[in-house]
């Protein structure tokens, strides 16, 4: 039985952060039979590139690996070719820079840690790549915190350059609010409201953590289904077996 237990066991935690509880959302990648929904991957993959990039990077992340949510190497190629990666050296010795290819990992926002604090008061904007996994509460976490942005309460001994956040340790976080209604515009046409934004690149974050999820599960269901049946099929047996003993 315990096999079942874990299988069934509730992937969501209720980890709070703080006394705040985390706004929970029903994501299509929990439960046994989750999924990721590719559609949202894509926006949230548009809300990545266009706004978190500038701070964060992704950099377990390749641009081949995008074939996951359902884009074409010819759109991949083509995604790769708009940024530039620093490679070398060449003949000469010189480093240079070159347009980016399908194996190369996502292009990091600062040339270096000390630039990234630099441009962020101080703080330094995290890899996204494997975030949702790092935090407890992971995609609700992150999906609050894009959500949590208040002005700060009376009394609060706000640091200088900090924004109020409910859902962030100490309640106050060195990255502004990212974003807000429209601030990207999806290629499909679904409506960029704030909420929707910050679930889609949660979605994406999500799957950037355990691109992998789908397999996973997949075949966790698939061993599920044959214990049960060898259980059945062993039952028979020993029926069998001992049948003529009573
Ligand atoms: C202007 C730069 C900037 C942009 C744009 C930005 N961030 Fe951040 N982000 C930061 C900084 C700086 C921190 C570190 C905050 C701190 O240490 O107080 C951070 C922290 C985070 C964290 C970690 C919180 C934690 O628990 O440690 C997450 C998650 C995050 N950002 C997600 C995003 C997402 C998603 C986007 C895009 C929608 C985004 N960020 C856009 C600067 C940015």
């Amino acid at each position: 039985m315990l096999f079942l237990l874990i299988a069934f066991q509730n992937e969501k935690s209720n980890a709070a952060t703080g006394n705040v509880e985390l706004i929970e959302q029903n994501w299509p990648f929990n439960g046994i039979f989750g999924r990721f929904d590719k559609a949202s991957l894509q926006r949230g993959f548009k809300v990545y590139s266009e706004v978190c990039a500038a701070c964060h990077g992704l950099r377990y992340v390749s641009y081949r690996d995008l074939a996951g949510i359902g884009y074409s190497s010819d759109e991949i190629k083509a995604i790769a070719g708009q940024y530039e990666v620093k490679d070398g050296p060449n003949d000469e010795g010189d480093m240079y820079f070159r347009d980016a290819k399908m194996s190369d990992k996502f292009v990091e926002p600062y040339e270096n840690d000390q630039i990234a604090r630099l441009a962020n008061n101080g703080s330094y904007p995290p890899d996204l790549s494997l975030i949702v996994k790092a935090r407890a509460g992971g995609a609700d976490y992150i999906y609050s915190l894009l959500n949590g942005y208040k002005e700060f309460p009376e009394n609060f001994e706000a640091s200088d350059g900090m924004y109020y956040n409910e859902y962030y340790p100490g309640k106050q976080i060195a990255m502004p609010s990212p974003i807000m209604d429209e601030i990207v515009e999806f290629d499909d046409g679904t409506e960029a409201t704030h909420l929707q934004i910050a679930r889609d690149v949660t979605s994406f974050l999500a799957w950037t953590a355990e691109p992998e999820l789908e397999n996973r599960k997949s075949l966790g269901v698939k061993t599920l289904f044959f214990l049960i049946l060898i259980t059945i099929m062993l039952l028979g047996v020993k029926r069998k077996v001992w049948k003529n003993l009573e």
